[in-house]
């Protein structure tokens, strides 16, 4: 294994972070496995040295991955390279949300199993009032959040590399990464409190201009450089408008692998920014940066600026609720259902072509400004064969889908129209 090269938290100097990565993070070059053990001495290492009050780890996460805890029925979930993708097909016949058994995982390291009664979420920075420090942050605990006036709404979290299995499959551009197909996305009632809310009880100052949560998995390691722990700024304008400090998901406590005890829920934006398993957040008078939004999760490649273009609003996408390579009865006349998202604004109208020109879906449900549209539309398959089912979307601002996705190295914010193959029999 590479020698370890330890990151200075102390240096959040992007050009540094974009020197370490190039050619390094791209390309691991150590197992996950390795990865795993390497992040969980790391992270012990990391609290001893630091003083920190130790993250309450319990026993091994149990499942059949090794760093996701809930069982993964392979009718509900795919895994992929230690994540775990949605199968669409497992959302037919479903409500508006995606029952926690299926909700797609993405870790970078492994879910931790944290302790609600020892958790402290803990603010610092000079964004708040007597700039407390990260030694002597301001504090709450799980029952001080619990306490707060709750909300509860439906939020989409979608990886930002979703769909990036089709950059290489449909337009010959791959991209390094997990190749997820449509399957990283997900809808759930999210209940907690306004990140705005702990924000201003901390202490928020009228010249804070960014926030960064943090969180208490092990630190990232790729490629012999340890990241530190995952974390993500967000504008002082998105922190404050509607992000959520969520403890619930679909009207159950958070289940491990998606954050418990809390996480950020950051509607709209890609899902890096929905920080799970949140530890300490930062609240800055200056810009904040991490590899997380200079080296990763930023848009490089032809035609883009040398430093990458931003990557936050999430991309307009649909999807059939039909299992890759479905097998239909030809002659039969079947319904086709499907949902379309962004994450600019509700979605607009959605168009469905079954091999005979684009025609309007119905569109299914009553949450119209909701983060998804259900749709629906009748087909019945001519002939015998294969064919190919495609959905499109628009949404309230305009955006669309283009038959083409801009392509870019990493792979983020497909938005092409995807061609889902079928076979009538
Ligand atoms: N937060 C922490 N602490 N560690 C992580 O690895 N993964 C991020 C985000 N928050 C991650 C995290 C990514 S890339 C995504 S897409 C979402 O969590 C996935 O959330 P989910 O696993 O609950 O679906």
């Amino acid at each position: 294994m590479s020698t370890v090269v330890s990151y200075d938290e102390a240096d959040h100097d992007a050009h540094r972070a974009r020197q370490w990565l190039s050619g390094q993070a791209r390309d691991p070059g150590v197992s996950r496995a390795e990865l795993i053990a390497l992040g969980t001495a790391m992270s012990a290492l990391a609290a001893a040295d630091d003083g920190r009050e130790p993250v309450a780890l319990a026993a091994e996460p149990v499942g059949v991955d090794p760093g996701i805890v809930k069982p993964l029925d392979p009718a509900l979930l795919t895994p992929r390279d230690g994540n775990a993708e949605m199968r669409w097909e497992a959302m037919a016949g479903q409500g508006y949300v995606v029952p926690n058994d299926r909700f797609f995982v993405r870790n970078h390291t492994h879910a931790p199993r944290l302790d609600a009664d020892t958790w402290r979420l803990r603010l610092y920075g000079d964004g708040l009032r007597d700039a407390p420090t990260r030694d002597a942050p301001v504090e709450f605990g799980y029952a001080d959040l619990r306490a707060l006036p709750a909300v509860e709404f439906p939020a989409l979290v979608e990886c930002a590399g979703n769909g990036r299995h089709f950059f290489a499959s449909q337009q010959d551009t791959p991209a390094a990464g997990v190749p997820w197909r449509l399957g990283g996305v997900g809808v759930a009632r999210w209940r907690g409190v306004p990140l705005a809310t702990v924000l201003r009880r901390a202490g928020l100052t009228a010249d804070a201009v960014d926030v960064m949560p943090e969180g208490l998995d092990p630190p990232y390691v790729t490629g012999g450089v340890n990241l530190g722990r995952v974390r993500r700024p967000l504008p002082i304008g998105k922190a404050l408008d509607d992000v959520l400090l969520a403890y619930e998901m679909n009207g159950a406590p958070l289940p491990a692998d998606h954050g418990f005890p809390v996480r950020v829920v950051v509607p709209g934006w890609i899902g890096i920014s929905s920080v799970k398993w949140v530890g300490a957040i930062e609240v800055s008078t200056a810009p904040l940066f991490s590899p997380w939004n200079t080296s990763l999760y930023r848009m490089f490649g032809p035609g883009r600026p040398a430093d990458g273009g931003p990557a936050d609003t999430q991309s307009v996408k649909s999807a059939f609720e039909l299992p890759w390579d479905a097998r239909l009865t030809a002659g039969v006349e079947t319904t086709l259902t499907g949902r379309s998202w962004s994450g600019a604004g509700p979605i607009d109208r959605v168009e469905v072509d079954t091999g005979d020109g684009w025609q309007p879906a119905t569109l299914v449900g009553a949450d119209r400004d909701g983060p998804w549209q259900r749709w629906s539309t009748r087909w019945c398959p001519p002939t015998a064969g294969r064919w190919t089912l495609r959905a499109r979307a628009v949404d309230v601002t305009g955006r669309g889908q283009p038959d083409r996705a801009p392509c870019n190295d990493l792979g983020y914010l497909f938005d092409g129209v995807v061609r889902h193959p079928v076979t009538a029999v």
